[in-house]
């Protein structure tokens, strides 16, 4: 019954947090990639494989379904993996949509034409293979009309989140929204495009100020994997074994992600 998160590093935690609350009786099996993060630096090819390479690693776990919890992942190899790669019993979702939807006020497979929403300006922060794959604009132009986003790519916040450095990475939440309210003053949204970055929610909502409504993808995402498995029950998958995997060092990387979470997590080998 296990099901798959994967991530670069430790931003899938906020992901992996958000489901394990949502579906307590779920084994999860997270994979952290942390000798290869961070991904935002790197070409598409080289997110892609890795990122096929790591689902195919939480395969062995018994996983069908695999979540990448990692935008970098799901703007740069996801669709390539389902039209070219992912085998007919196997499923690979991707943290874009269920933001998209909650923004652009949808349910789940409404795929109506697209329509003017509520907001009009929204600030997009995500690293910067994900800004340049342009996967949020592309999305979010299937659903809504009339939108205009201005993307801040926010070089160095994932490397400082994954050294444990949070006051370089507080600095440089606070300049990139500086840098992104050069450019659009006034945003009503602000998208954290990344899963390391609900890390920083409180940074990120305090330099932008109080007004600007701050949308994250953990409690997205994990409503709309429960929504999933109701579906597909199948795709629940035979492992049965709940852990951490991580292809750095288990020990730093469990005593980051206890720091992060507030709660024992304790990694292994992947
Ligand atoms: N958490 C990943 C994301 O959502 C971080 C990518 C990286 O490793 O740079 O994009």
């Amino acid at each position: 019954m296990a099901v798959g998160i994967f991530d670069s590093g430790l931003g899938g935690l906020t992901v992996w947090n958000a489901v394990a609350q949502q579906l307590p009786d779920q084994p999860l099996v997270y994979l952290g990639d942390n000798a290869n993060a961070p991904y935002g630096v790197r070409d598409a090819d080289d997110v892609y494989n890795l990122t096929t390479k790591a689902v195919e690693r939480l395969w062995q776990e018994g996983c069908d379904l695999v979540i990448l919890a990692c935008n970098t992942a799901s703007a740069a190899a996801l669709r390539r993996m389902q039209e070219s790669w992912l085998p007919k019993d196997k499923r690979v979702l991707g943290v874009f949509v269920p933001l998209i939807e909650a923004l652009t006020e949808r349910q789940w497979g409404d795929n109506s034409p697209p329509r003017e929403v509520a907001v009009k300006h929204v600030a997009l922060f995500a690293t910067p293979a994900t800004v340049a794959s342009r996967a949020f604009q592309r999305e979010l132009a299937f659903r809504a009309v009339g939108v205009d986003v201005e993307a801040q790519s926010c070089g160095g916040v994932v490397d400082a989140i994954e050294d444990g450095d949070m006051i370089l990475a507080e600095a440089l939440v606070r300049s990139h929204v500086d840098a992104l309210k050069r450019k659009m003053p006034k945003p009503e949204a602000a998208i954290l495009g990344c899963t390391h970055y609900p890390l920083m929610q409180d940074t990120f909502q305090d330099a932008l100020g109080q007004d600007v409504r701050v949308f994250s993808q953990a409690n997205l995402v994990a409503a709309s994997l429960q929504d999933y498995l109701n579906r597909h029950p199948n795709m629940r998958g035979a492992g049965t074994v709940a852990k951490f995997l991580t292809t750095g060092d288990p020990k730093r990387v469990s005593a980051r992600a206890t720091q992060f979470l507030r709660k024992d997590i304790q990694f292994q080998a992947a």
